[in-house]
């Protein structure tokens, strides 16, 4: 069944933890609303990508702002079609690597690094007419006027599944570390010093956990839509 693209205006912000299937509802909102799209994980994942390459700690703060401030990172605004870029390579694929995934809560708790993609996020949107943009501080920081904001939770043992899931993982060893990765990304970016994760204070908080993948997008969707009727956009 096809649904009508909905005459949306505005930015719908899409916080919250790992694992929650929230990449795939951003993108199925996006498409539903007729909106651009952005991912904020694939930017401090580019840039992890640039501080990897130039052999740098990413514990080392100083020196992977510095990596950063002068990396090009490039990360595209459709749903459709995945583009990220760092130095013009294309390093869609590397980003969702382990090597990335381990190094990426350092690099992204790096203040100046913060604030270079924050700037860089806002720029992108301000382009577009109807946005949905996904990370985990657009809410709270990046977008704090945005038409709506959805914070998508799901209880971790759901989360550990839906992840090896998509991994096709079955042995319970390896499900169990699973758990624990997600569990250690998720404390460290909810304790880093410079914008937590954690909901905004007008954030609708969406639980996952016993919902499908289309009854999230519906939900967020109808939410979109009555936020605009109501006259909510700023
Ligand atoms: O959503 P993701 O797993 O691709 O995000 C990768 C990492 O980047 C994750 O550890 C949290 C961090 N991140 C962030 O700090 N702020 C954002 N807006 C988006 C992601």
């Amino acid at each position: 069944m096809t649904t009508p693209q909905s005459p949306f205006r505005g930015s719908v912000t899409l916080d919250g933890p790992s694992g929650t299937g929230k990449s795939s509802v951003a993108r199925g909102v996006a498409a539903r609303l007729g909106a651009a799209y952005l991912d904020t994980g694939a930017m401090y994942r580019a840039a992890t990508v640039a501080v990897l390459d130039a052999g740098v700690d990413p514990d080392d703060a100083e020196a992977v702002a510095c990596t950063v401030a002068e990396a090009r990172i490039v990360v595209g605004t459709q749903a459709g079609i995945e583009v990220v870029e760092v130095d013009g390579t294309d390093v869609a694929v590397r980003i969702r690597g382990a090597e990335v995934t381990r190094a990426v809560s350092a690099v992204s708790a790096v203040p100046a690094v913060r604030r270079q993609l924050v700037e860089q996020q806002r720029a992108l949107v301000a382009g577009a007419e109807a946005v949905v943009v996904e990370g985990r501080d657009i809410g709270t920081v990046v977008l704090p006027d945005a038409t709506l904001k959805i914070y998508l939770t799901a209880a971790p043992e759901v989360r550990a599944q839906r992840r090896a899931g998509q991994l096709g993982v079955t042995d319970p060893g390896e499900i169990a570390a699973l758990a624990a990765d997600l569990r250690r990304r998720d404390e460290y970016d909810s304790s880093r010093a410079d914008s937590p994760l954690r909901p905004a204070e007008d954030a609708v908080v969406v639980d996952s956990s016993e919902l499908s993948q289309a009854a999230v997008v519906d939900r967020i969707v109808a939410l979109a839509e009555s936020a605009v009727a109501a006259g909510d956009r700023t």
